[in-house]
């Protein structure tokens, strides 16, 4: 049997084929490895687009609240950008609602902008060019309005994280957030 292959393989041997050469072989061959070649490139490409399970992870973040006493803010982090978690004083809420509206360059009530009227949740880039506020440490510059200040071009925000002064345009975002407990917060 195998003395009969060999006269058939033999056969097939491209130069031996009628009609083809040993160049037209050579030239199929390259394209099929030039086709596997493409194929091994684009799995790992398109497979790289899909979001990371990491990702997809953030897409909320959960957030303990009670270690967080009155008078002090945290910083988490959330689809990549810093959050503030303030637990207001009494005075810094005070301050927030007794202010006119028409003093407000982005006019907004302070209990439109919380959900329980000690705790501020706001995202934590400045609305001018992104730069991060500084205020969240007892040390920081909290500007003129005892809130956040942005040291980039001199943005000043109010205990409501309303923009006061400054070439900001508007309040520090408020993101999507739910308390779903007396303790806990989930943002996004
Ligand atoms: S980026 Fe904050 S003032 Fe310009």
């Amino acid at each position: 049997m195998a003395d009969s292959m060999a006269p058939q393989m033999a056969q097939a041997a491209p130069g031996d084929v009628p009609g083809t050469t040993k160049r037209d072989f050579l030239m199929l061959t390259t394209a099929a490895f030039a086709a596997v070649g493409v194929g091994g490139i684009v799995w790992p490409f398109v497979s790289s687009m899909a979001p990371a399970r990491d990702v997809l992870a953030l897409a909320s973040t959960e957030v303990d609240i009670s270690p967080i006493a009155a008078g002090q803010s945290v910083t988490v982090m959330w689809r990549g950008k810093p959050v503030f978690v303030r637990n207001r004083t009494e005075e810094e809420v005070r301050e927030a609602r007794s202010v006119p509206m028409s003093e407000l360059k982005d006019p907004a009530t302070d209990e439109s902008r919380v959900k329980r009227d000690n705790w501020l949740v706001v995202v934590g880039v400045c609305t001018h060019l992104g730069c991060v506020p500084l205020g969240q440490k007892p040390t920081d510059a909290k500007g003129d309005y005892n809130g956040w200040f942005c040291p980039c071009h001199g943005s000043h925000y109010d205990t409501s994280a309303r923009i006061r002064r400054g070439p900001a345009p508007s309040n520090l975002l408020v993101p999507d957030y739910a308390f779903t407990s007396d303790t806990m917060i989930r943002i996004g």
